[in-house]
């Protein structure tokens, strides 16, 4: 026991109180024994700590904080570091708003294009996202405070999220599914969890023994709290049993009464409940000890530095934005460039996503304003259609006209509020028809067509003919409108990678024909065969590919070299601009007897260099290189034999190609 002698003061009463929340956001206290309570907030990309009254929907507004680009977008930027620096930030204003757990971040897999949270998501990939994760978690955590990954597992649908069963192989659970979290306890020292609301294989995430007793505590080693999402207790005793720790939010006293029962009736020992209750005080002592932190906040000013918090979501966007096309090399803009601004977004623009993430920003910064800034000649702004979706003639004549006078349109669009929130999926991947009858009218009025696309998650593209060129924002936070012109004028230089897949038609995606489920049982049949593993092992058409992203210059991959441990490769800038490069590890077994994709992704590294610039890069290979999960003997094992060993730009561009004989362990 880590606080025995507290514990050994409680009253079973107390006990029981203590493993349930005391409001929708805190936990309870107990002033005789000076337990004090703790105060958990959202959110994965800025704080939403609600001083009125709480709820779990995004509701009521909360204090201000910066927005910075969500999960998704920072993912895009490929850059452990950049991902825990903004952890760092996050977990500076969560401690000035006297906040001790930050619900995030938020890690499910991106099974298919129309869940409605994916813009909260890092991944179709769990390395990847397990990767990001963890750097949020360092940084959140280097402030004195825990972060909550979330929402632990499988919760891939918005869809009935409270009434689901994901029915799931263990293969499919582990390397899919489990990687990422695997990840971020391990690597990223997670010392809180979010168990999610659905049901694995017939257990409810939170009753669900294999998941955090067998999985996480033991295997994995995980020694912090498990923590309910807001609601998703359905059986509290059985939760305790498997070492959930707090139900949240506020279930009254109806909770503890159930545990009391229980330990009347034998059904849950007090050895059980000690356990869960002391791991629960141990938090609560580590987190309200730190630095006796007072609240810095007074009335609305936040006790953290606006501007530079505001500067480093403005330098975390620009390192996010992908470039996916670039005809002619248009992009970037030349200096005096003649510009049209076009598109609802551009005025008022859409730099977040709705539901519990949804953060009270310190400021938002337009394109419409900042442009001013800009050696360019802005011949105009004009909305042109809006963003509640309703076609308006008048609109899209001043916006007509406007672009017949410009040299070059930039033409703002993509998915607004309505179209992606948590708590429902998209039922469809289209931008909305009346911002793409426009785009459709201006190439004819003006073919030199910038696109600046804001969406947090992967949209089909048949307008994509177009755009001479196309720059995706993602959601970029408060501060993505002056990253974005940094971007169009040559500023900084793109080097944004997708985070995801691309297909060119929601039919074509692994899961369509069995995403949402309306039912109960929701099967995830595609197994492995998740985003580009699914693409690339059967030649699938796409769109853009995962990790695809362009820039201003050029990169030369050459000498490769594999040993036991891992790879060397030399790359050079061979362009004209300096720039970032993201070079992918993907690692594949063609001759292989174990059944498996074609490649996957392990390993990645953002490299600057200047123009003319050249390094020697090193990937390191590690535990999860080269393991498959056996289900014959349930452990994580190696075929030996030869492995292909690839450095892409994305998946679907291989540079360079290596193998290595692996000596195996399957039993
Ligand atoms: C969401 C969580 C969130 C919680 C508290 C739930 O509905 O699923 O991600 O942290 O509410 O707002």
């Amino acid at each position: 026991m880590k606080q025995p002698e507290l514990l050994s003061k409680l009253t079973l009463e107390e006990k029981a109180a203590l493993l349930s929340g005391k409001t929708v956001w805190e936990t309870r206290d107990i002033p005789r024994l000076r337990i004090p309570s703790i105060f958990l907030s959202d959110g994965p990309h800025g704080i939403r700590k609600q001083a009125g009254t709480g709820d779990h929907l995004g509701l009521n507004e909360s204090l201000k904080a910066t927005c910075f680009p969500t999960a998704a977008t920072i993912a895009n930027s490929w850059d452990e570091e950049l991902g825990e620096e903004i952890g760092r930030a996050l977990g500076e204003e969560a401690v000035s708003q006297n906040i001790h757990v930050l619900l995030g971040p938020g890690l499910n897999i991106k099974r298919s294009p129309l869940c409605g949270r994916n813009f909260e998501y890092f991944s179709e990939d769990p390395y990847f996202a397990g990767k990001m994760a963890a750097a949020y978690v360092r940084g959140i955590q280097s402030q004195g405070i825990y972060a909550c990954p979330k929402h632990f597992a499988v919760n891939s649908q918005e869809l009935r999220r409270m009434a689901m069963n994901a029915v799931i192989d263990e293969r499919t659970l582990r390397e899919i599914y489990l990687t990422g979290f695997e990840i971020a306890v391990k690597e990223g020292g997670a010392k809180a969890i979010m168990s999610a609301y659905n049901q694995i294989n017939g257990e409810y995430a939170n009753e669900n023994r294999q998941l955090l007793v067998d999985i996480l505590r033991n295997e994995w080693g995980f020694d912090g709290i498990v923590i309910t999402d807001w609601g998703g207790s359905n059986d509290h005793v059985k939760g305790v049993k498997c070492q959930s720790n707090l139900e949240m939010p506020a279930p009254g006293l109806d909770s503890a009464r159930e545990i009391l029962y229980a330990v009347e009736d034998g059904k849950l020992t007090i050895e059980e409940l000690d356990l869960c209750v002391d791991e629960l005080l141990d938090a609560v002592l580590t987190l309200s000890g730190e630095g006796q932190r007072e609240s810095k906040m007074s009335g609305q000013t936040a006790g953290f530095d606006v501007t530079a918090h505001h500067e480093l979501a403005r330098r975390a966007a620009a390192e996010s934005i992908v470039l996916l096309k670039n005809e002619d090399s248009f992009l970037p803009l030349k200096p005096k460039t003649k510009v049209a601004l076009i598109g609802d977004f551009a005025i008022e623009p859409r730099y977040q996503g709705a539901g519990s993430s949804m953060v009270n920003p310190t400021r938002v910064d337009s394109m419409a304003e900042l442009i001013q800034g800009y050696d360019l000649q802005l011949v105009g702004v004009k909305m042109g259609y809006s963003r509640t979706g309703e076609a308006d003639a008048a609109m899209k004549k001043e916006a007509l006209d406007l672009a017949g006078r410009a040299e070059v349109v930039l033409y703002c669009f993509g998915l607004d509020e309505i179209s992606e929130s948590e708590g429902m999926d998209r039922n469809h991947m289209r931008v909305p028809q009346n911002q793409i009858e426009l785009l459709e009218e201006l190439v004819k009025v003006n073919p030199h067509i910038a696109g600046i696309m804001s969406a947090g998650s992967s949209v089909e593209m048949p307008w994509h003919y177009c755009c001479k060129a196309i720059l995706h924002g993602y959601l970029c936070g408060q501060a993505g409108a002056g990253a974005m012109l940094d971007v169009l004028t040559g500023k900084v230089n793109p080097s944004g990678r997708l985070n995801e897949t691309y297909p060119v038609k929601y039919e074509d995606t692994p899961a369509f024909r069995y995403f949402p489920s309306t039912e109960r049982n929701s099967e995830y049949r595609e197994g492995l065969f998740v985003g580009y593993r699914y693409y690339d092992t059967s030649g699938a058409r796409f769109q853009y590919p995962f990790g695809y992203g362009l820039s201003y210059t050029e990169f030369t991959y050459s000498d490769l070299d594999v040993d036991e441990s891992g790879v060397s490769f030399t790359l050079e800038n061979t362009g004209a601009m300096d720039g970032a490069e993201v070079a992918q590890l993907y690692i594949g077994m063609p001759n292989g007897k174990v059944f498996r994709p074609k490649k996957e992704l392990k390993g990645f590294r953002k490299i600057f260099l200047k123009k003319g610039e050249k390094k020697r890069i090193r990937i390191a290979f590690d535990d999860k290189s080269f393991r498959f999960w056996n289900v014959k003997t349930g452990q994580w094992e190696t075929e030996g034999g030869e492995s292909q060993i690839m450095i892409g730009a994305c998946v679907a561009d291989i540079r360079l190609t290596g193998t290595l004989v692996v000596r195996g362990n399957m039993e």
